[in-house]
């Protein structure tokens, strides 16, 4: 008999715990077939990879060395789904070369591992008929499904970092400081690593902000003798004016404005409502450096080894995912068109309400 052949990709943008998780599903596949009797294909830069055929047959050597490294060792690209069932310029049928790829490497399995994207293409992938099993990554935890993705509290350690760095200089020159925290639609980056930061303000897509609240809350703290504020800002959040609007047209009354980044938009206003010192900090990309927390690495190994059992179980078609707490698997069906979102109402944003963090709203 043949060996076990097991392709792995990662794609969509990278994040800290990608390797670990790489490394921890191989070496579970390594324990649970035996070396000799499995082959694991690594795919490089995702999708595209898949598309145009370029991978590279993986030793158990290449998974050593990895738990602490960031980035991912096969390397990412963003191949958007919207655009994987059109034929472009390349006159390329991606999804025809995906399924040609897959039976060219005589593939059993395809391990993907990535966020909402990469999970709306395994999913397709899945219907099309190959065997698929998807790993939960996002620094954004906006997968559904999953109470948390791996990034994701890597993430949230580096934003608490750099609103704690903010803080002394905010204090030493008097200032308004708005950072912007990535997150993309969502806002739970910016609620841990504002909460655990100590903002004063946060604001999040899900709760569209009244910018008079928000300049109303900074002139509060420095009417109580607060020489200066910190606003943990997300990058997708907008106001209750723009909330009325479709994305196109904020995006174009942003753009004809010039201040095409929230905290931009943000900071501008306040320094003209208020006449407070105000400036702006971007980490952006920042956030996704770097080795993984250990909590991460954590995850990543448990995420890694149950994707592993799925595949000694042939459980196809399912995602790996937390669920209270306890690390289990969602069909992608179930999870791949979805987003999750903060709930408004939910205990982190009440106990922020409840130590007098304004939302602006
Ligand atoms: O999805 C992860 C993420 O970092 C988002 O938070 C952010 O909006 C986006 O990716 C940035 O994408 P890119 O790396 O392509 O600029």
């Amino acid at each position: 008999m043949g060996k076990l052949r097991v392709g792995m990709l990662t794609s969509g943008g990278d994040c800290p715990g990608l390797n670990a998780t790489i490394r921890g599903a191989a070496k579970a596949i390594y324990e649970a077939f035996g070396e000799d009797k499995v082959e694991i294909i690594g795919i490089h830069d995702g999708y595209h990879g898949l598309i145009h055929g370029v991978y590279k047959s993986m030793q158990p050597s290449d998974f050593s060395g990895i738990l602490t490294q960031g980035g991912t060792i096969l390397g990412t690209k963003r191949t958007p789904f919207k655009m994987m069932q059109i034929i472009e310029d390349d006159k390329v049928d991606k999804v025809k070369e995906m399924k040609e790829t897959y039976k060219d490497l005589k593939l059993d399995c395809l391990f993907t591992l990535g966020g909402n994207g990469t999970h709306k293409t395994a999913n397709m992938l899945s219907e099309e008929g190959l065997n698929v099993i998807g790993l939960p990554k996002t620094i954004d935890n906006d997968i559904f499904g999953t109470d948390v993705t791996f990034g994701f509290h890597s993430a949230v350690d580096i934003g608490t970092e750099v609103i704690d760095r903010i803080h002394t200089t905010a204090n030493s020159h008097s200032r308004v400081m708005v950072i912007e925290i990535m997150g993309n639609k969502a806002g739970w980056l910016t609620l841990y690593s504002g909460l655990a930061g100590g903002a004063d303000i946060i604001l999040l897509p899900e709760i569209p902000y009244d910018i008079n609240k928000v300049a109303q809350a900074c002139q509060k703290r420095a009417d109580a003798g607060r020489n200066f504020s910190i606003l943990a800002v997300a990058e997708g959040c907008f106001d209750i004016e723009e909330a009325k609007l479709k994305k196109k047209e904020r995006a174009r009354l942003r753009a004809e404005q010039g201040l095409t980044t929230a905290t931009s938009r943000i900071a501008k206003e306040i320094q003209t409502m208020t006449g407070l010192e105000t400036r702006t900090v971007v980490p952006g990309h920042m956030l996704r450096g770097g080795s993984p927390s250990a909590y991460d690495r954590i995850l990543a190994t448990q995420f890694g080894a149950h994707a592993a059992q799925l595949l000694k179980n042939g459980k196809y078609g399912y995602t790996v995912a937390m669920v209270d707490g306890k690390i289990t698997e969602n069909p992608l069906g179930d999870v791949a068109m979805k987003t999750k979102f903060v709930p408004v109402d939910c205990k982190m944003v009440k106990t922020a309400r409840d130590i007098g963090i304004s939302f602006g709203d």
